[in-house]
């Protein structure tokens, strides 16, 4: 159990702000085009993502097991189909496919923080800092030596147990992370680049949004939130009953927005004052960061904590990933929580290898389209299996639980609350899923011109 209901805030929170806000936020707005796709984020997180980790908690909760006993549990309890469970299977499969990738990013932050220490950095030009980055991308040794420890770490950790540790090490890492970002952010404010920055972040432009764009933005939604599979459900088993859900998933899901937006408006003004590309890919956040701490003074230090506090958010939520499968190896076979870990770690790493591969020896090796091993474990992952599972957690959580469990569960007591709820984790979640999904099969170019009448 987590001992009051901030430390589920804290935990919840380790979990969902990671390298999604950090590093892949800011690079996939790059690549979208900017406004229209944060907007559509922002109405994602809002309609979708929190509903759903309201049920994810709440289910949790309720069966008070990993997440593939608790739908069997409860599958049993209310006599509901078993292929609900499928819920708990698929959210296995995704957390080890992520982890395999994620593993390979919280290594470049690793790697950056002796980047930074050892002052490489003081004074670069934009071409530098790209080339350091293009340059290490092209070492897969180098890179597999920080993959590697970056997964030997997040199994230490998780061998031990999940709540120990976990709390403390978030209390510290969320403020001081906030104010490095501030930092940043200050930086981006007097670098010149920040009206542009701004701009690009906020301004609507309807005609810019791509069926790529609207697909992607739901995905986000779900990964920066660590919902869709399980992990919010793990750690929501360990809820106190006291504990009201929705003040804290509202809590959470505000947090991990504003460390993204904070993040964004770091980053881009800095690309734009530096005349960088805002679409340049996985590479922004490592060859903007650096080069803006390299023009500040003690900027090898700050640099330096910035990469360390990057990375340990990125195993905080490394953590999570696995929590659904190792809680459920555990309690099924009675298994050594540390024998399980090692096992699935060894998993992750070697998948995680394609990823490494992928951006040098691989690097034209296409699995579908021009998707390379990493783009295609991203995608399937981020944009099918988590809003799929999402799309299901909300509806067994608001038609396969009777009316007891809701109200129990969320004290929604009074009949406007409860239809509120069916309304949002009923129809608005699911449909929001449903809704792009179908926009993007059917192309948002034929809605469009459909809607122009
Ligand atoms: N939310 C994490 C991030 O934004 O980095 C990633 C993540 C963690 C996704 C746990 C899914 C998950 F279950």
């Amino acid at each position: 159990m987590w001992s009051s209901r901030w430390m589920f805030v804290l935990a919840a929170a380790g979990s969902a702000v990671g390298l999604g806000n950090i590093w892949r936020f800011p690079y996939i707005t790059g690549e979208n085009g900017g406004g229209a796709f944060v907007l559509i984020y922002l109405v994602c997180i809002a309609l979708v993502g929190i509903p759903i980790m309201m049920a994810e908690v709440m289910i949790g909760r309720e069966g008070r097991q990993s997440p593939v006993n608790t739908m069997r549990g409860l599958i049993q309890q209310h006599h509901q189909h078993r292929g609900w469970v499928l819920i708990g299977w698929a959210g296995l499969l995704a957390g080890f496919l992520i982890l395999s990738f994620y593993a390979v990013i919280g290594g470049w932050a690793f790697k950056y923080i002796l980047g930074l220490a050892g002052g490489g950095f003081t004074d670069a030009t934009a071409g530098q800092a790209t080339g350091t980055f293009d340059a290490f991308l092209s070492r897969p040794w180098e890179m597999l030596f920080w993959h590697t420890l970056f997964m030997v770490v997040v199994v230490a950790v998780v061998s031990r147990g999940v709540v120990k540790g976990l709390e403390t090490a978030i209390r510290w890492i969320m403020p001081l992370l906030f104010v490095l970002l501030a930092v940043l952010l200050g930086y981006g404010v007097t670098s010149g680049g920040f009206g542009q920055g701004w701009a690009f972040m906020f301004r609507f432009d309807w005609d810019a949004l791509t069926d790529r764009a609207l697909f992607e933005a739901l995905g986000h939604a779900f990964f920066t939130l660590s919902v869709g599979m399980g992990a919010i459900m793990a750690y929501g088993a360990y809820v106190p009953s006291s504990v009201s859900i929705t003040n804290t998933v509202v809590t959470i899901a505000v947090l991990d927005t504003v460390v993204a937006l904070v993040a964004g408006l770091a980053i881009f003004p800095i690309v734009f004052a530096n005349g960088l590309e805002p679409g340049q890919g996985p590479g922004l956040l490592f060859v903007t960061v650096p080069l803006a701490f390299g023009q500040l003074p003690l900027g090898a230090l700050f640099g330096a904590v910035f990469f360390i506090l990057v990375s340990l958010a990125a195993i905080t939520s490394a953590i999570s990933l696995t929590e659904p499968a190792l809680a459920y190896l555990v309690e099924e076979y009675n298994a050594k929580r540390s024998r399980v870990a090692i096992t699935w770690g060894a998993g992750c790493w070697l998948l995680g290898i394609g990823t490494v591969l992928s951006f040098n020896e691989w690097a034209e090796f296409h699995i579908v389209g021009d998707m390379t091993i990493f783009s295609f474990v991203d995608y399937v992952t981020q944009n099918i299996m988590l809003p799929l599972g999402g799309l299901f957690i909300a509806l067994f959580a608001a038609f396969a639980l009777p009316k007891s469990v809701l109200g129990n569960q969320l004290g929604l007591t009074g009949p406007v609350a409860r239809k509120l709820w069916l309304v949002l984790a009923g129809l608005t979640a699911p449909l929001g899923v449903l809704v792009v999904f179908l926009v993007t099969i059917i192309g948002l170019e034929s809605v469009k011109a459909w809607f122009a009448g």
